[in-house]
């Protein structure tokens, strides 16, 4: 499946992720269908100005739940980067609505397409929460890897809804892959960090500028995985490319606690206020997971710092890390203390 001059459609183009996909899909002679909910300049103008944009990309408007459209823009494609899910910062007060049937169905209607336009490969972004909340009979202290499912009726319990979505959609792909003969594979990034192109702040950005200018919120301990968003697009092309890559993918390298992320940054950013060390509140930390399965199949990623360091640089010059200790108030999105 290597190789440029093929088509490909990227859902949810405008997003971050999507966005750092949808550049190195055009870099490497791609020519790129990418799906926007608004052809607004906030959502398709740093696309548009992407280097081979202007002969090689066509942006299309479509709702995930709108299956005509999302099938106008799989047509023609070999291979669909499904991307688009909703990741909400803020808390939701309907999750059938703004989660569970843009992430479900969406899925399906995206899988759909694929097939009736005889897609080759679709490669589906899941994520971490689909494997380490959690896990139904995986020993307390094993290295979690592939074979390792989050709990989606626990998560249902405690209405963790994000969760429950990435769950339900990564099983369904996986199973219509199964059932109808489609090739899927999946992803599931860590926290994703890294410059943005898109000219607003998305919710896991929030998370780093939350522990530089402090906030009123406590964050629980976490035993994080993070991974470079440049590197999450470098392993979609892989799994995309690779023929024999198969199933899920973890793509979660840097393991580090939130305690421990939030020393680093102190000493890398000593000039930040920083949320304070009393508002990380403690919590057991399970076993790491472990994304040997896509480094044997060529993948690799950047160091830690390097991330953060691209990162911080990234929201200085879009301005998201002025205000320290002014007015605006900082909050950390609910999702992620969800998780
Ligand atoms: N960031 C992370 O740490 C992380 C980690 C693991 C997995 N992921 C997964 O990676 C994917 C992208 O996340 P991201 O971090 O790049 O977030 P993002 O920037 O918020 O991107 C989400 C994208 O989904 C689109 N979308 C949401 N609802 C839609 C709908 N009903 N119809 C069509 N498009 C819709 C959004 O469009 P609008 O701009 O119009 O809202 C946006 O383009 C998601 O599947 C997420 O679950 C993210």
């Amino acid at each position: 499946m290597a190789g440029g001059g093929a088509t490909v459609c990227v859902t949810g183009a405008g997003g971050f992720i999507a966005s750092w996909v949808v550049k190195l899909l055009l870099s490497r002679g791609y020519t790129v269908h990418g799906t926007v909910r608004h052809l607004s300049d906030e959502k398709t103008g740093h696309l548009k100005r992407l280097e081979n944009a202007a002969g090689n990309l066509r942006i299309f408007k479509a709702d995930l739940l709108d299956y005509d459209a999302m099938a106008a823009a799989v047509v023609g494609c070999q291979g669909v980067f499904h991307v688009a899910t909703p990741v909400p910062s803020e808390d939701l007060t309907d999750p059938e609505l703004q989660m569970l049937g843009p992430a479900v169905t969406g899925t399906t209607n995206v899988l759909k397409a694929a097939s009736s336009a005889n897609v080759q490969r679709v490669v589906v972004v899941s994520s971490m929460v689909a494997v380490e909340i959690s896990p139904k009979d995986w020993p307390e202290g094993k290295v979690r890897d592939e074979r390792c499912w989050s709990d989606r009726e626990f998560c249902r319990s405690i209405e963790s809804w994000y969760p429950v979505a990435k769950i339900i959609s990564e099983e369904a792909a996986l199973a219509y892959g199964q059932q109808t003969g489609l090739d899927v594979v999946t992803i599931n990034p860590g926290l994703v960090f890294g410059p943005m192109l898109q000219p607003t702040v998305n919710t896991t950005i929030q998370f780093l500028i939350y522990f530089l200018k402090g906030g009123p919120d406590p964050v629980k301990n976490k035993l994080w995985h993070i991974v470079d968003v440049r590197d999450v697009a470098d392993a979609m092309l892989l799994l995309y490319e690779v023929p024999e890559a198969t199933g899920r993918h973890i793509c979660a390298p840097h393991v580090i606690s939130a305690r421990d992320l939030l020393d680093l940054l102190k000493s890398m950013y000593p000039d930040y206020p920083c949320i304070a060390n009393e508002s990380i509140l403690d919590r057991d930390h399970p076993a790491p997971m472990t994304s040997d399965k896509l480094k044997k199949i060529g993948w690799s990623c950047r160091p830690l710092e390097e991330t953060i360091v691209d990162t911080v640089e990234c929201c200085l010059r879009a301005g998201f890390l002025d205000h320290v200790g002014g007015e605006t108030s900082c909050r950390f999105p609910p999702l992620l203390n969800q998780i």
